[in-house]
C-alpha cells in the first residue's frame, strides 16, 4: 500500500508527530514545502494551529492539492485543544477529497499553555493511532 505522511510544523511539534507516525508506518514524514507531487493510497496530512488559523503556506498548498489520494487521514495539533484539523477538512472536503472520519489530535505547547505536551504518552498514542489504522484494512 502506497502511504504517505505529509506535515505543517513551525516550531517542530507536529514535525515530531509526523515523524512518530511515519516511523510506526515504515515511511519518511515530509513536510509540505518539500513533498513531491505524487498519488498515494492512504494520506495522513497534519498540520498546527496558529493565531486560530492554519499555517498560510500550508492552506495555500491545500487548496491547491491536485494528488489523487484515496483516503486522507488527518492529524493535528495545538495548545489549547481547538482542532485545526476542523480547517483542514472544510478545505480537503470542498475539493472532493474523501476524509476520514477517524483522526489523530495531540496537544502540543505555546508560551505556558500545554508545556509538558506532546509528551513520551502522546507520542506512544501517535504509534497506536498508526498501528491500529493500518491494522485495520
Ligand atoms: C505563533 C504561534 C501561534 C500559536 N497560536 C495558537 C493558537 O491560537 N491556539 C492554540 O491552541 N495553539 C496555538 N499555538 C500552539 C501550536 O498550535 C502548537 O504548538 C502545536 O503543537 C503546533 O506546533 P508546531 O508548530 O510546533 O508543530 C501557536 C504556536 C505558535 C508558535
Amino acid at each position: 500500500m502506497k502511504i504517505k505522511v505529509v506535515y505543517q510544523s513551525f516550531s517542530g511539534h507536529t514535525k515530531r508527530i509526523a515523524r512518530t507516525l511515519a516511523s510506526a508506518l515504515k515511511v519518511e514524514a515530509q513536510n509540505f514545502k518539500k513533498a513531491p507531487s505524487e498519488d498515494s493510497e492512504l494520506l495522513f496530512l497534519g498540520g498546527g494551529l496558529y493565531a486560530g488559523s492554519l499555517d498560510k503556506k500550508f492552506a495555500n498548498y491545500l487548496q491547491n492539492l491536485s494528488t489523487k489520494h484515496q483516503k486522507v487521514i488527518l492529524f493535528s495539533s495545538s495548545a489549547s485543544g481547538q482542532r485545526p484539523s476542523k480547517l483542514i477538512k472544510e478545505i480537503l472536503i470542498n475539493k472532493g477529497y474523501s476524509v476520514d472520519d477517524q483522526e489523530l489530535f495531540v496537544k502540543g505547547r505555546f508560551l505556558f499553555l500545554s508545556i509538558t505536551h506532546p509528551n513520551k504518552a502522546d507520542l506512544q498514542s501517535v504509534k497506536d493511532f498508526a498501528l491500529n489504522y493500518v491494522g485495520q484494512d
